[in-house]
């Protein structure tokens, strides 16, 4: 069966039981700051979970796309994702245990056909503070489901995404995989052949922000289901990669990189599984950064990167993100259709900044090991500084060699890190220039020229990164991926020369801040700037928010000259240059 076969038929089975679908909630959640994604199909509902009324009545069914980040280091294996689909019904203060049981046994063994030898339950066990399930076992037990496939655990018991909200005991549903050994009469659920297909969590109870469970006024059912599973064991397979849900990519892999799939099982799947979550997750609105949910991403697409390079891959995050539209074409998917030009675009662009930095990094890691062994926190925030390298991934490198890395060392390090660059940018605002001669004033004023044509000459998305002014040369960092050209250069330097000459007046205003971004004047977002600040504009060819000084006339600053341009931090250029 494939996942849309499988989903149409869980839709139609829960709609011709009295079911409203609702579609698909974003990955990014919209009502709970808590977590990052949404990382299950209840999650976007728990304001009805918890008396809400919601619009389209007490039963409801969809299917929701989920991220699950504390997976992703779990990703290699034949089952675990970092994005999957979960079928989800839920009764918000409706029908309860005996009926969601019922329901959820009929959907399985009458409309999937799953034989009841392959089947098997697990069932609350109670603990100190709640009972035993028996009205679950009793309910199973009467769908003829054998004592010895019932399993009790202490660990059936969910508790909510965030930290407060619906919770309680859950009864979970196993197929056993394999086709040529029969199910054994007694179920272990410790025995990984047997899959969970299912999970009813039995909604009893409301977690408090003090960590207290009340018992709820509405109790509800909210069943859970991961369609690539299940996808899998109803195709008569034993890995998930290659079922339908994933299969076209991992051939599109195989074709990239001349490999097969055997073999190369566990980095075939990591690049199939990240790029596919990071598709899903830009296509929610989310680019690469150093922060949250851009960092989960960025870390997604960088790993997936690294198993790349190791299969031999080059340039090729588009052409694997192009396979995922292809699973995921029918209209629940418009959003990522919509988006997918951004998309890949987005992936090309991350790929292309760490490509450049990946082989360095992993030279300077390959020097650190060798002569210190393990790895302390200067070197790890080097990697991570200069190299790209999330820290999830020198530990992952680091435990590839039996290695260690020391975190706590890495965190300081990067607490100090942002101290320092909060200190510094505040001092530069404060004090400005710290020498106010002629040639610091004439090279700051060249700076902002430079700053302009940099934007006019090599691409409007150019930022100031940083600025150091010494009487000898000015330098200034900006955002980009690549190395400027030789062509590129000159022209950027004819550019300021050319303005130079048009002796442009340079005049200074002080104005409300909102006034002057609204402007269009140049700023440094990662500064705090005051309600009123000065601007500093050049004819109208540019005009930024700076403290000064500078002089009246470009006429005054002779000719601008390139001197050097490297690479400062990754994706960050640095140019230094003088008046001649
Ligand atoms: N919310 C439950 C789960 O994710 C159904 O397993």
């Amino acid at each position: 069966m494939d996942a849309k076969t499988l989903k149409k038929k869980y839709i139609d089975f829960f709609k011709s039981k009295g079911h409203i679908e609702i579609p698909s909630a974003s990955l990014v959640p919209e009502n709970d700051p808590t977590v990052l994604f949404t990382t299950a199909g209840m999650h976007p509902l728990v304001p009805y979970l918890i008396g809400q009324k919601h619009p389209l009545g007490k039963r409801l069914v969809n299917v929701q796309r989920c991220i699950r980040t504390a997976d992703i280091d779990e990703v290699g294996d034949t089952y675990h994702h970092t994005f999957f689909e979960m079928l989800g019904n839920w009764s918000l203060g409706g029908y309860f245990k005996k009926e969601a049981i019922e329901l959820i046994f009929e959907f399985h063994t009458k409309i999937l056909g799953i034989s009841p030898k392959r089947y098997a339950v697990t069932v609350f066990s109670g603990n100190k503070t709640s009972p035993k399930d028996i009205e679950s076992e009793n309910t199973w037990l009467s769908l003829g489901v054998p004592k010895e496939r019932i399993a009790f655990l202490e660990d059936n018991w969910w508790w909510p995404p965030g930290s407060t909200g619906p919770c309680g005991p859950d009864t979970e549903m196993f197929y056993w995989k394999p086709n040529d050994i029969p199910g054994p009469k007694k179920f272990d659920p410790s025995d990984a052949r047997w899959v969970e297909i299912g999970n009813n969590v039995l909604m009893q109870y409301i977690k408090t922000d003090k960590g207290q469970l009340l018992e709820a006024k509405q109790k509800n059912i909210d069943f859970g289901g991961g369609v690539e599973r299940t996808v899998t064991v109803l195709s008569g397979l034993e890995d998930d990669y290659l079922s339908d849900t994933f299969l076209p990519i991992i051939k599109k892999i195989e074709n990239l990189s001349n490999k097969k799939y055997i073999g190369n099982e566990k980095a075939m799947r990591i690049i199939a599984d990240h790029i596919k979550a990071s598709v899903f997750i830009i296509g929610d609105g989310v680019v690469p950064s150093n922060n949250e949910r851009g960092y989960v991403l960025r870390r997604l697409i960088r790993r997936a990167i690294r198993f790349g390079v190791e299969l031999g891959l080059k340039q090729f995050t588009k052409s694997i993100g192009t396979a995922v539209f292809k699973i995921y074409s029918d209209s629940n998917y418009d959003f990522l259709q919509k988006n997918k030009h951004h998309i890949l675009t987005e992936l090309e662009k991350e790929e292309n900044k760490f490509t450049q930095t990946l082989q360095q990094g992993i030279k300077e890691f390959n020097k650190i090991v060798d002569k210190w062994k393990d790895i302390n926190g200067e070197d790890a925030f080097l990697l991570y500084q200069s190299y790209g390298f999330p820290i999830e991934m020198t530990i992952e490198l680091a435990k590839e060699k039996n290695i260690k890395v020391d975190l706590n060392g890495f965190n300081e390090e990067y607490k100090k890190h942002q101290e320092l660059s909060r200190t510094l940018s505040a001092g530069q605002f404060k004090s400005g220039l710290q020498d106010n001669s002629d040639i610091t004033k004439r090279l700051h004023t060249a700076t902002h020229l430079l700053n302009e044509a940099l934007r006019r000459v090599v691409s409007k998305d150019i930022k100031q990164k940083g600025s150091n002014i010494t009487p000898e040369r000015l330098r200034f960092d900006f955002n980009h991926h690549n190395a400027l050209t030789q062509d590129e250069i000159k022209a950027v330097e004819d550019e300021v020369n050319k303005i130079i000459q048009q002796k442009l007046t340079v005049k200074k205003e002080d104005l409300p801040l909102k006034e002057a971004l609204k402007s269009g004047c140049q700023a440094e977002f990662s500064i705090k700037y005051p309600d009123k600040v000065t601007v500093y504009s050049i004819g109208s060819y540019s005009k930024e928010i700076c403290m000064g000084p500078h002089v009246d006339n470009t006429s005054q600053l002779g000719c601008f000259k390139i001197i050097k341009e490297e690479s400062s931090a990754s994706g960050i250029r640095r140019i230094k240059a003088v008046l001649e």
